[in-house]
């Protein structure tokens, strides 16, 4: 089984690369993010909720999306090889979650792979989508602000899993298919 993580920066290419290594390896996508904008779609109470915290560029609370990502573990699809986790975990509460989480069920994270992309291509790349995604938080304003949450409440998740060996960075820049043929290279020692 394979327990991926992918991580980055807002605009890194997370999802992106998702949609290519579930396709490849057949593993489930557990995105945090697509999840709660499927509640805010839905104006669930969960999804009004998520959606003061998504459109300032804050994180949600982390009992909250510990509490989502939790159910949706359990219940991966059947018959895939394991999860890539997307935007999960976001902070070291999170990590710390996700490894009893894992353990019960006597598994463990393969590797967490980290995205690097200098921070003006990050802004150009979500200013760019932010002309037909219809994301609350693809503006200048909440993609700096996201920015700074990144670097304060969600880099230090590194070193949790690099004290556990688990970490690895790629350059997140080039092409999407160079791009995942450097993470493809990474899971292929993993197999
Ligand atoms: P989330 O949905 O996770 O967003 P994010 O981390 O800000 O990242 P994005 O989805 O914007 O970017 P991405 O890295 O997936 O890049 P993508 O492939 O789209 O979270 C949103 C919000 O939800 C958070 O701010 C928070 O409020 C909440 N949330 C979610 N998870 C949470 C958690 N665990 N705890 C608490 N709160 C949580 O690519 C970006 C763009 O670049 C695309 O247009 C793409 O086409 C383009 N692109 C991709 N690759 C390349 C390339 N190589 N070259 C040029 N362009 C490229
Ligand atoms: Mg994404």
């Amino acid at each position: 089984m394979l327990n991926l993580i992918i991580f980055g920066a807002p605009g890194s290419g997370k999802g992106t690369q998702s949609d290519l290594i579930v396709e490849k390896y057949k593993l489930t996508h557990l995105s945090t993010g697509d999840l709660l904008r499927k509640e805010i779609a839905e104006k669930s109470d969960l999804g009004q909720i998520a959606d003061s915290f998504i459109s300032k560029g804050e994180l949600v609370p982390d009992e909250m999306i510990i509490d989502i990502l939790s159910k949706h573990i359990e219940n991966q699809d059947k018959g895939s090889n394991g999860v890539i986790l997307d935007g999960f975990p976001r902070t070291v509460a999170q990590a710390e979650a996700l490894e009893i989480l894992l353990n019960k069920f006597n598994k463990d994270v393969s590797v967490l792979i980290d995205l690097r992309v200098e921070e003006n291509e990050l802004v150009d790349r979500l200013m760019l989508r932010g002309q037909t995604s219809g994301r609350s938080d693809d503006n200048l304003e909440t993609i700096q602000k996201r920015l700074k949450v990144y670097h304060k409440k969600t880099e230090p998740v590194n070193d949790f899993y690099r004290n556990r060996n688990k970490y690895t960075d790629i350059d997140g820049t080039g092409t999407i298919t160079e791009i995942f043929e450097r993470i493809s290279a990474i899971i292929d020692t993993l197999k």
